[in-house]
Protein backbone atom coordinates (compact mmCIF):
# COMPACT_ATOMS: atom_id res chain seq x y z
CA UNK A 1 0.00 0.00 0.00
CA UNK A 2 1.40 3.83 -0.48
CA UNK A 3 1.19 5.98 2.39
CA UNK A 4 -1.95 8.20 0.88
CA UNK A 5 -3.88 4.85 0.72
CA UNK A 6 -2.67 4.21 4.08
CA UNK A 7 -3.97 7.86 5.20
CA UNK A 8 -6.98 7.47 3.11
CA UNK A 9 -7.70 4.39 4.87
CA UNK A 10 -7.19 6.40 8.53
CA UNK A 11 -9.87 9.13 6.81
CA UNK A 12 -12.00 6.32 6.60
CA UNK A 13 -12.05 5.09 9.79
CA UNK A 14 -15.15 6.78 11.88
CA UNK A 15 -16.91 5.95 14.36
CA UNK A 16 -19.96 4.40 12.76
CA UNK A 17 -22.89 5.02 14.68
CA UNK A 18 -25.29 2.37 12.51
CA UNK A 19 -24.24 -0.11 9.88
CA UNK A 20 -26.38 -1.70 7.10
CA UNK A 21 -28.36 -4.96 8.97
CA UNK A 22 -28.18 -6.48 5.77
CA UNK A 23 -24.40 -6.53 4.59
CA UNK A 24 -22.81 -9.04 6.41
CA UNK A 25 -18.44 -9.04 6.61
CA UNK A 26 -16.97 -12.33 5.62
CA UNK A 27 -15.79 -14.98 7.44
CA UNK A 28 -12.59 -14.40 6.04
CA UNK A 29 -12.43 -10.64 6.49
CA UNK A 30 -13.47 -10.98 10.18
CA UNK A 31 -10.72 -14.02 10.62
CA UNK A 32 -8.21 -11.08 9.19
CA UNK A 33 -9.62 -8.26 11.54
CA UNK A 34 -8.91 -10.92 14.96
CA UNK A 35 -5.79 -11.71 13.83
CA UNK A 36 -4.49 -8.43 13.85
CA UNK A 37 -5.33 -8.31 17.38
CA UNK A 38 -4.01 -11.71 18.30
CA UNK A 39 -0.55 -10.34 16.71
CA UNK A 40 -1.06 -7.13 18.70
CA UNK A 41 2.32 -6.31 20.68
CA UNK A 42 2.12 -6.52 25.16
CA UNK A 43 4.30 -5.65 28.05
CA UNK A 44 6.50 -8.74 28.63
CA UNK A 45 4.74 -10.71 25.57
CA UNK A 46 1.96 -11.75 27.66
CA UNK A 47 -0.92 -10.61 25.71
CA UNK A 48 -3.81 -10.17 29.13
CA UNK A 49 -6.22 -9.98 26.46
CA UNK A 50 -9.24 -12.41 25.36
CA UNK A 51 -12.10 -11.07 22.41
CA UNK A 52 -15.36 -12.52 22.25
CA UNK A 53 -17.54 -12.38 19.00
CA UNK A 54 -21.14 -11.98 20.36
CA UNK A 55 -23.50 -13.10 17.13
CA UNK A 56 -26.18 -13.95 18.87
CA UNK A 57 -29.41 -11.46 18.40
CA UNK A 58 -30.47 -12.99 22.34
CA UNK A 59 -27.31 -12.59 23.36
CA UNK A 60 -26.37 -9.32 22.40
CA UNK A 61 -30.37 -7.79 23.35
CA UNK A 62 -28.86 -8.85 27.30
CA UNK A 63 -26.23 -6.04 26.92
CA UNK A 64 -28.31 -3.20 25.86
CA UNK A 65 -29.88 -2.30 29.23
CA UNK A 66 -26.65 -1.24 31.52
CA UNK A 67 -24.69 -0.49 27.54
CA UNK A 68 -26.21 3.11 26.41
CA UNK A 69 -23.49 3.61 23.69
CA UNK A 70 -24.11 0.44 22.25
CA UNK A 71 -27.70 -0.67 21.12
CA UNK A 72 -27.97 0.97 17.68
CA UNK A 73 -24.55 -1.25 16.87
CA UNK A 74 -25.93 -4.24 18.68
CA UNK A 75 -29.15 -3.85 16.18
CA UNK A 76 -27.01 -3.62 13.24
CA UNK A 77 -23.61 -4.72 13.50
CA UNK A 78 -22.05 -7.35 11.26
CA UNK A 79 -20.38 -8.41 14.09
CA UNK A 80 -19.81 -7.29 17.72
CA UNK A 81 -16.90 -7.97 19.60
CA UNK A 82 -16.87 -7.74 23.63
CA UNK A 83 -12.43 -6.69 24.43
CA UNK A 84 -11.92 -8.53 27.90
CA UNK A 85 -9.16 -7.59 29.68
CA UNK A 86 -6.99 -10.02 32.45
CA UNK A 87 -7.24 -8.77 35.82
CA UNK A 88 -4.49 -9.18 38.65
CA UNK A 89 -5.17 -13.08 39.22
CA UNK A 90 -4.01 -13.76 35.95
CA UNK A 91 -1.13 -11.03 35.83
CA UNK A 92 1.10 -10.41 39.25
CA UNK A 93 4.22 -11.69 38.16
CA UNK A 94 3.77 -14.85 40.41
CA UNK A 95 0.43 -16.27 38.93
CA UNK A 96 0.14 -19.89 37.50
CA UNK A 97 -0.93 -17.77 34.19
CA UNK A 98 2.08 -16.02 33.86
CA UNK A 99 4.47 -19.30 34.84
CA UNK A 100 2.72 -21.28 32.45
CA UNK A 101 2.63 -18.57 29.59
CA UNK A 102 6.24 -17.93 29.59
CA UNK A 103 7.07 -21.78 29.67
CA UNK A 104 4.67 -23.10 26.92
CA UNK A 105 3.71 -20.32 24.79
CA UNK A 106 7.18 -18.28 24.81
CA UNK A 107 9.14 -21.57 25.15
CA UNK A 108 11.27 -20.58 27.86
CA UNK A 109 13.48 -22.77 29.61
CA UNK A 110 12.98 -22.83 33.67
CA UNK A 111 15.82 -20.81 34.15
CA UNK A 112 14.85 -18.21 31.81
CA UNK A 113 11.52 -17.94 32.92
CA UNK A 114 13.20 -17.30 36.70
CA UNK A 115 15.33 -14.60 35.35
CA UNK A 116 12.77 -13.14 33.22
CA UNK A 117 10.22 -13.34 36.25
CA UNK A 118 12.59 -11.19 38.93
CA UNK A 119 12.53 -8.50 36.12
CA UNK A 120 8.73 -8.97 36.06
CA UNK A 121 8.15 -8.78 39.73
CA UNK A 122 10.02 -5.54 40.35
CA UNK A 123 8.55 -4.07 37.07
CA UNK A 124 5.24 -4.56 38.69
CA UNK A 125 6.23 -3.91 42.59
CA UNK A 126 8.15 -0.08 41.85
CA UNK A 127 8.93 0.59 38.56
CA UNK A 128 4.99 0.86 37.59
CA UNK A 129 3.51 -0.12 41.06
CA UNK A 130 1.00 -2.38 39.82
CA UNK A 131 -0.11 -4.40 42.63
CA UNK A 132 -3.41 -3.17 42.88
CA UNK A 133 -6.66 -4.79 41.22
CA UNK A 134 -7.64 -0.85 39.76
CA UNK A 135 -3.80 -0.68 38.20
CA UNK A 136 -3.30 -3.87 37.26
CA UNK A 137 -6.36 -4.15 35.25
CA UNK A 138 -5.90 0.05 33.71
CA UNK A 139 -2.47 -1.29 32.69
CA UNK A 140 -3.38 -3.89 30.95
CA UNK A 141 -6.43 -2.86 29.43
CA UNK A 142 -3.84 -0.12 28.05
CA UNK A 143 -2.47 -3.05 25.97
CA UNK A 144 -5.60 -4.42 25.12
CA UNK A 145 -6.61 -0.94 23.60
CA UNK A 146 -3.50 -1.40 21.45
CA UNK A 147 -5.50 -4.73 19.98
CA UNK A 148 -8.83 -2.62 19.70
CA UNK A 149 -6.74 0.04 17.48
CA UNK A 150 -4.90 -2.38 14.93
CA UNK A 151 -8.47 -4.40 14.86
CA UNK A 152 -10.25 -0.95 14.01
CA UNK A 153 -7.58 -0.01 11.23
CA UNK A 154 -7.23 -2.98 9.28
CA UNK A 155 -10.89 -3.31 9.05
CA UNK A 156 -10.90 0.63 7.61
CA UNK A 157 -7.74 -0.66 4.58
CA UNK A 158 -10.15 -3.46 3.77
CA UNK A 159 -13.05 -1.16 3.52
CA UNK A 160 -14.71 -2.37 6.73
CA UNK A 161 -16.70 0.46 9.27
CA UNK A 162 -16.18 0.47 12.93
CA UNK A 163 -17.24 1.64 16.12
CA UNK A 164 -15.20 1.54 19.62
CA UNK A 165 -17.73 1.51 22.41
CA UNK A 166 -17.18 2.73 26.12
CA UNK A 167 -20.45 3.56 26.62
CA UNK A 168 -21.51 1.04 29.02
CA UNK A 169 -21.53 0.59 33.23
CA UNK A 170 -18.53 -1.44 33.70
CA UNK A 171 -19.91 -3.56 36.54
CA UNK A 172 -23.43 -4.19 36.02
CA UNK A 173 -22.30 -5.05 32.40
CA UNK A 174 -19.29 -7.50 33.55
CA UNK A 175 -22.38 -9.41 36.14
CA UNK A 176 -24.53 -9.69 32.37
CA UNK A 177 -21.13 -11.17 30.85
CA UNK A 178 -20.66 -13.82 34.07
CA UNK A 179 -24.17 -15.28 34.23
CA UNK A 180 -24.66 -15.08 30.53
CA UNK A 181 -22.26 -15.31 28.57
CA UNK A 182 -20.19 -17.70 31.15
CA UNK A 183 -17.18 -15.04 31.38
CA UNK A 184 -15.35 -15.58 34.67
CA UNK A 185 -15.17 -11.55 35.78
CA UNK A 186 -12.89 -12.89 38.73
CA UNK A 187 -10.34 -13.34 35.59
CA UNK A 188 -11.59 -10.96 33.16
CA UNK A 189 -12.81 -7.55 32.87
CA UNK A 190 -14.52 -5.62 30.10
CA UNK A 191 -12.51 -3.20 28.49
CA UNK A 192 -14.52 -1.96 25.63
CA UNK A 193 -16.91 -3.69 22.89
CA UNK A 194 -16.13 -2.68 19.22
CA UNK A 195 -18.87 -3.19 16.31
CA UNK A 196 -18.16 -3.69 12.87
CA UNK A 197 -20.11 -3.42 9.32
CA UNK A 198 -20.78 -1.46 6.61
CA UNK A 199 -22.24 2.03 7.29
CA UNK A 200 -25.81 3.27 5.88
CA UNK A 201 -24.84 6.88 6.15
CA UNK A 202 -21.53 9.09 4.73
CA UNK A 203 -19.49 10.25 7.81
CA UNK A 204 -19.72 13.93 8.87
CA UNK A 205 -16.24 15.61 8.09
CA UNK A 206 -13.30 14.77 10.65
CA UNK A 207 -12.70 17.05 13.24
CA UNK A 208 -8.92 17.48 14.81
CA UNK A 209 -6.31 19.84 16.03
CA UNK A 210 -3.29 20.64 14.08
CA UNK A 211 -0.38 18.66 13.35
CA UNK A 212 1.78 21.06 15.63
CA UNK A 213 -0.93 21.50 18.26
CA UNK A 214 -0.26 17.32 18.56
CA UNK A 215 3.13 16.58 18.44
CA UNK A 216 6.50 18.47 19.40
CA UNK A 217 9.65 17.70 17.81
CA UNK A 218 13.26 18.12 19.98
CA UNK A 219 16.04 18.32 17.45
C1 LIG B 1 -12.15 4.32 23.75
C2 LIG B 1 -13.28 4.89 22.93
C3 LIG B 1 -14.58 4.75 23.37
C4 LIG B 1 -15.65 5.22 22.61
N1 LIG B 1 -16.94 5.00 23.01
C5 LIG B 1 -17.95 5.30 22.16
C6 LIG B 1 -19.30 4.92 22.45
O1 LIG B 1 -19.60 4.32 23.48
N2 LIG B 1 -20.27 5.20 21.55
C7 LIG B 1 -19.98 5.85 20.39
O2 LIG B 1 -20.89 6.06 19.58
N3 LIG B 1 -18.72 6.26 20.08
C8 LIG B 1 -17.70 5.98 20.92
N4 LIG B 1 -16.41 6.34 20.61
C9 LIG B 1 -16.15 7.06 19.35
C10 LIG B 1 -15.62 8.48 19.55
O3 LIG B 1 -16.64 9.33 19.93
C11 LIG B 1 -14.95 8.91 18.23
O4 LIG B 1 -13.91 8.03 17.92
C12 LIG B 1 -14.42 10.34 18.28
O5 LIG B 1 -15.47 11.27 18.41
C13 LIG B 1 -13.61 10.70 17.03
O6 LIG B 1 -14.37 10.54 15.85
P1 LIG B 1 -13.94 9.55 14.67
O7 LIG B 1 -13.79 8.17 15.30
O8 LIG B 1 -15.09 9.58 13.71
O9 LIG B 1 -12.66 10.01 14.09
C14 LIG B 1 -15.37 5.90 21.39
C15 LIG B 1 -14.03 6.05 20.98
C16 LIG B 1 -13.00 5.53 21.71
C17 LIG B 1 -11.59 5.61 21.20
Amino acid sequence: MTKEEIIAAFHFRHDCKEFNPDKKISKSDMTFILETARLSPSSFGFEPWRFIVLQQPQKRELLKATSWGAPKKLDTASHFVLGLTMKRPLLQWDSDYIHRFMRDVQGHTEEMCATRLGFYKVFQESDFDLLDDRKMFDWASKQSYIALGNMMTAAAIIGIDSCPIEGFKQQETEHVLQEQLGVDTSLYGLSYMVAFGYRVVEPKQKTRRPIEDVVTWIE
